[in-house]
């Protein structure tokens, strides 16, 4: 078995400055403060500026890791993974723009599309580039103008999401300190789950091969919303039992932040205490791939999240996918 795992050593994020309450969007759809905090938990959320792309905030971001991590990405990066459903062009990856506005001119750099469970997935996918040996370090990120593809005059969408960016530094960590499940801080493991059958649910109504325009978020909220709960806590469990751990191990509940209610309910399904869940969709509303990390780069920020706690981070979205990681900070 392999003694090396990759381990976070640096959290950033980045807001765009511009804040939009719900009140502000109840001037122009039917739609009341009310209504969203009670149903969604949201009360603003942080929208892009018109001339700022995915790879603008996804920068800020990366910068923010690198810095924290210590990391020169001119130097010391083997590879960027960009988790988005918003790029800048059909091609090339976002991630390619990023690797150039950071200075680094070696490795790879590549997007990862997962909607909502984007960051999941590129941690997942960054996690084996670091333990097959290919790579020792890397950035990976979420970030989302999800501005851009919302129906603003559909108030059962628009008054979901935000826009924004997080990212992780990767870099592996070996023998004694990687070895021994549950011992070593890092990434203990990752699981991912898709399940094309439910494409009509949650989706986006244009595309290149499509419609040929860039299209707007479709959803039937109900409907995803019983299947969040049951998928979620679902994972959630599968990564505790592949470890023979429980719920009462888990120091922090990382979710990716879509609803409070569905937070609530997986909380409550696994038995985690509310005081043990991290939740940011009050201030930053859905940032598809970039909740998790911006929720992690919080706690972190805040001190929550020390070294030695378990970390659980679960995640949603179009398709469906849906996945969970389990890191020992
Ligand atoms: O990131 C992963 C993907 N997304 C999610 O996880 C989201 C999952 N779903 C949800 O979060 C919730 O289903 C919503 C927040 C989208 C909706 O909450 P709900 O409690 O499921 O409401 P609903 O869709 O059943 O709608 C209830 C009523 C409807 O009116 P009628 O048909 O009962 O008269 C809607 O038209 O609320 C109405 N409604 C609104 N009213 C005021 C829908 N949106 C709004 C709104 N303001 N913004």
């Amino acid at each position: 078995m392999s003694l090396r795992r990759s381990r976070i050593i640096g959290c950033g994020s980045y807001l765009p400055e511009r804040v939009v309450t719900n009140a502000e969007l109840g001037a122009s759809v039917d739609t009341t403060d009310d209504w969203v905090v009670q149903r969604t938990g949201i009360r603003e959320r942080r929208i892009a500026a018109k001339d700022q792309r995915c790879a603008d905030l996804a920068r800020e971001a990366a910068r923010a890791a690198l810095a924290s991590a210590g990391v020169d990405p001119a130097t010391g990066l083997d590879f960027i993974v960009l988790a988005t459903t918003t790029p800048d062009n059909t091609f090339p990856a976002t991630a390619a723009r990023v690797q150039a506005a950071l200075g680094m001119t070696r490795g790879m750099a590549f997007d990862v599309q997962s909607v909502c469970s984007g960051f999941i997935f590129a941690l997942s996918v960054a996690d084996n580039f670091i333990r097959t040996g290919q790579c020792r370090t890397g950035v990976v990120i979420g970030a989302e103008v999800y501005s851009r593809i919302l129906d603003w005059e559909d108030r059962g969408t628009c008054v979901l999401f935000g826009d924004g960016a997080g990212a992780v530094v990767l870099s592996a960590v070996e023998g004694e300190n990687g070895s021994g499940t549950g011992a070593g801080a890092g990434i203990l493991s990752t699981h991912l789950h898709s399940d094309g059958r439910h494409y009509d649910l949650l989706y986006v109504d244009g595309g290149v091969s499509t419609t040929g325009t860039a299209g707007h978020v479709r959803m039937n909220g109900r409907e995803v919303f019983k299947h969040a709960v049951t998928n979620l806590s679902g994972v959630a469990e599968e990564a505790l039992a592949a470890h023979g751990l429980t719920p009462a191990d888990i120091s922090w509940l990382v979710p990716h932040q879509a609803n409070k209610r569905i937070i609530d309910g997986v909380a409550r399904k696994l038995g985690v205490p509310a005081e043990r869940v991290v939740v940011t969709v009050d201030r930053h509303a859905n940032t598809s791939a970039a909740s998790i990390p911006l929720a992690l780069d919080e706690a972190v920020g805040d001190g929550r999240i020390k070294a030695g706690d378990l970390v659980l981070m679960e995640a949603i979205g179009g398709g469906f996918s849906w996945g969970a990681a389990l890191v020992r900070w």
